[in-house]
């Protein structure tokens, strides 16, 4: 049953933290249900953590090697507190003891799992277990409630007879439970069953051979987008330029260069679809004809002669069939008024309009967010793109589920 339950654990990296208490032979139990729900699990194990469980445990059910210390030379290098903040979508620290509650209160770094919390953006979870009086401390209580005014999850703890002889509130949950917890962290399938296309990235426009003319998109935000609708559960079809990042997991990528390229492979799919997205920045123009020959350097002055590149949002939004239609608006000003007016001339559903420079938009890792509609203007506040991603995907299937649904 927890196989189907847990299906949002797809392909997901849970870092799992392991404190110091005697819930940390549940944590193992925790691995494997992790596991069977599909995620890949490493575990970081703190000092008091090994009082209880061996490295080797943990090891064997996650198939990752276990990490424990902060400044080992050699375990940085191999993998190193930032580079499993990154690793990881969520941070769940099962058990978590009341001094690992009270370190993440006061935003230590002092230890690999502390280190790890403070240096990710992805979601923290914690399932404290602790005998009942220590829960009940003022200041356990005060530090939770700190942890949760940073939005750090908890998960439970149950009320029963504990390890100490004692019965009453700090039992850990049982590994089920936090396994269905931890898949609850990722989105609620809010996009089940439906085919989102998406356009991401920067188009080339072939001037000769070997140049081209193009922009700066990353690619970031529509991959982030992508991966966001993946995880809500729709099936994703990205027809991407030319961009160095990696395609996301469950996400079917199609390769294209040019806005005409990019044009056909989406006009080819785009009623089979219930939601497109254009997160592209597709070139306005191209050159009338690339030449077949390099172009040599004779002349003083060269003038390249360009025309119109076809707008594959418009042309999806005049669909009569189409999809619900959702494209994207990069200003420097104006930015409602603009967007609003792209929305309209466009024919399109929603746009997501976000203002570029000042250190926002292409190359940055941040973005904000206006979101219009028929319904009105959703802000969307300024958060890693991951993020805001997934909260893009939230405000489109609640509005698909309203209006068509
Ligand atoms: N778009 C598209 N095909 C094009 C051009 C744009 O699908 N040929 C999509 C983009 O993916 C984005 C939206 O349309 O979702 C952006 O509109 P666009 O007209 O490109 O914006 P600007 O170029 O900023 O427009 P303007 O020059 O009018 O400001």
């Amino acid at each position: 049953m927890h196989i189907l339950a847990n299906k949002n654990l797809a392909n997901k990296h849970i870092l799992l933290g392991v404190t110091g208490s005697i819930a940390a032979y549940k944590a193992a139990e925790l691995v494997r249900r992790l596991r069977e729900g599909g995620a890949e699990v490493r575990v970081v194990l703190s000092a008091g953590g090994t009082e209880f469980v061996t490295p080797l445990t943990f090891q064997a059910l996650s198939g990752n090697p276990v990490h424990s210390e902060l400044l080992d030379t050699e375990a940085e290098a191999a993998m190193g507190h930032i580079a499993l903040a990154r690793w990881a979508d969520a941070v769940v620290i099962a058990p978590a003891s009341a001094n690992v509650i009270a370190r993440l209160a006061q935003g230590r770094a002092d230890d690999l799992l502390a280190a790890v919390c403070l240096a990710t953006e992805v979601p923290v979870a914690v399932a404290p277990a602790m005998n009942q009086q220590m829960w009940a401390n003022a200041a356990t209580q005060d530090n939770l409630q700190r942890l949760r005014a940073r939005r750090i999850h908890q998960f439970g703890p149950a009320e029963g007879g504990q390890a100490c002889g004692e019965t009453g509130l700090g039992r850990m949950l049982e590994a089920d439970d936090i396994a269905r917890h931890t898949a609850g962290l990722f989105d609620t399938g809010a996009l089940a069953g439906l085919q989102v296309l998406l356009t991401a990235g920067p188009t080339q426009e072939a001037i000769d051979p070997v140049r081209y003319l193009s922009n700066r998109s990353s690619g970031r935000m529509g991959y982030a987008v992508a991966q966001a609708a993946a995880e809500a559960g729709a099936r994703v079809t990205l027809v991407s330029g030319p961009t160095a990042l990696a395609t996301p997991p469950r996400v079917e990528r199609i390769d294209v260069r040019s806005a005409e390229e990019m044009h056909t492979a989406v006009l080819a799919r785009a009623t089979d679809a219930d939601i497109f997205i254009a997160t592209a920045a597709v070139a306005d123009y191209r050159p009338v004809a690339p030449v077949q020959q390099k172009i040599k350097k004779t002349a003083d002055n060269l003038s390249l002669e360009l025309v119109r590149n076809p707008d594959i949002l418009a042309d999806v939004a005049a669909l009569t069939d189409g999809p619900l239609t959702v494209g994207f608006a990069a200003e420097t000003e104006n930015l409602l008024e603009y967007a609003r007016d792209k929305l309209a001339r466009k024919g399109l559903d929603m746009i997501a309009a976000n203002r570029v420079g000042n250190g926002l938009g292409f190359e940055a890792e941040e973005n904000a967010l206006s979101v219009i509609d028929a319904e009105g203007v959703t802000e969307l506040a300024q958060a890693p793109k991951t993020q805001l991603a997934r909260r893009l995907i939230a405000r489109i299937a609640e509005y698909f589920k309203r209006r068509l649904g």
